[in-house]
């Protein structure tokens, strides 16, 4: 029940929602609900949403300050005090719980020390891709980039200026998909037969949904405010201002960001690329434990690349493409194939290299218009 209200409270500050009986009740039954050591338990355990204890805990905190009234049995102040003390001391077992222990600290009024501990922590979890990712072996994705980065913006910690937020804002647009939205793996287990939302990404559509709407927070923090009269910047422009910033291996081509850019075509790369990779690169960057964790197969690992965290390719830019330098040996200790290998695998001829430059020029193009 404590996320219903407590995720309701939110939703209704964030629109401006003035207090009345309703936001009271609802207050009321949050505040009555405290546990005797100060937290909330927040019972109905569906990760990432609502994930245990030290999140109901801070986002019951929220919903106290931004509604605040006065209680029957304890003023808010000393609820809220009382909860902080919970949160100190607190154990965060995993990622979510651990944006939510500093989010909830930060609304309790934590000291500036126990804050800066754990924005280190946060900040030391970003990926070499820019983004931050769950435990458990999944990948970066929009979820727990944008929880992240809006958590160290909404407690005045990271600016959109600073490095690790613009690595952050740069993994999202590289990551959106084409329809605008954001793919996120769920995290949980089906207890109930899926019914679908109408959002994409199948079964994975509900986290996706909210990874999709923390995404758009998370830039729509980049924003300067807007003028009264003025529109929005366009994505476009906001894709150029990011651009721009970064050098062209850092700044992965922002490919899918790009407005109405086709979704990869998978199947003409491949087909074009395949006896190629085939010939020189896919005994080493194929099967299960691929060289440099980069496996040549698909074109979404290509763009997503290997341990370096570069895509390997970035559409419609070859020769900022990190791969097509490799295969040219213009990057000394990383040719491809390695040199010291080419008896058995061979380095790619001029011909080679000017059909990838073709393929990897094109694979960003518009979708010819029906
Ligand atoms: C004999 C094995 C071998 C062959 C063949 C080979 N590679 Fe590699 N490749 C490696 C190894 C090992 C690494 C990791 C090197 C490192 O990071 O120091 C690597 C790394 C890479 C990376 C960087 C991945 C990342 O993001 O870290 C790219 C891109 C790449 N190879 C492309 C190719 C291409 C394209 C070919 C074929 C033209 C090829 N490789 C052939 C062994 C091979």
């Amino acid at each position: 029940m404590i996320w219903v209200i407590a995720y309701g409270l939110q939703g209704l500050h964030a629109l401006g929602y003035q207090p009345d009986a309703l936001t009271a009740a609802m207050t009321w039954y949050l505040a009555e609900t405290q546990l005797p050591d100060g937290s909330w338990a927040g019972l109905d355990f569906r990760p990432p949403i609502k994930a245990g204890q030290i999140m109901g805990t801070a986002l019951s905190v929220k919903a106290l300050l931004d509604y605040p009234s006065e209680y029957r049995t304890r003023p808010v102040q000393e609820r809220i005090a009382h909860a902080r003390r919970w949160l100190e001391q607190a154990q965060a077992p995993d990622f979510t719980q651990m944006v939510y222990r500093y989010l909830g600290l930060g609304w309790a009024g934590g000291t500036p020390s126990e804050l800066q501990s754990e924005i280190s922590n946060l900040l030391a979890l970003q990926r070499a891709d820019g983004g931050w990712a769950p435990p458990a072996g999944l990948e970066s994705d929009a979820w727990a980039t944008g929880l992240t980065l809006t958590a160290l913006h909404d407690a005045d910690r990271l600016v959109p200026t600073d490095a690790a937020y613009r690595r952050g804002v740069e993994f999202l647009l590289r990551t959106q998909f084409e329809d605008g939205s954001w793919w996120v793996k769920s995290r949980t287990w089906p207890f109930q037969p899926h019914f679908d939302s109408g959002f994409p990404h199948g079964k994975d559509q509900w986290i996706s949904a909210s990874g999709t709407s923390l995404a758009v927070i998370a830039l729509l923090n980049t924003l300067e405010p807007v003028a009264p009269g003025k529109s929005f910047p366009s994505a476009q422009e906001l894709i150029a201002k990011y651009s721009k910033s970064a050098s062209p291996t850092s700044a992965p081509g922002l490919v899918s960001a790009k407005e109405g850019a086709a979704p990869p075509t998978d199947a003409t790369f491949v087909r074009d690329i395949k006896p190629i990779f085939e010939k020189s690169c896919l005994a080493c960057h194929g099967g299960d434990k691929p060289k440099g964790a980069l496996d040549l197969g698909t074109v979404a690992n290509l763009i997503k690349g290997g341990q370096s965290g570069q895509p390997a390719i970035i559409p419609g830019q070859p020769d900022a493409s990190p791969l097509l330098r490799f295969v040219q040996d213009r990057i000394k200790d990383l040719e491809m194939p390695p040199l010291g290998r080419r008896a058995r695998y061979p380095a790619l001829t001029k011909a080679e290299v000017g059909m990838l430059r073709d393929r990897i020029q094109h694979q960003g193009d518009l979708p010819a218009k029906p």
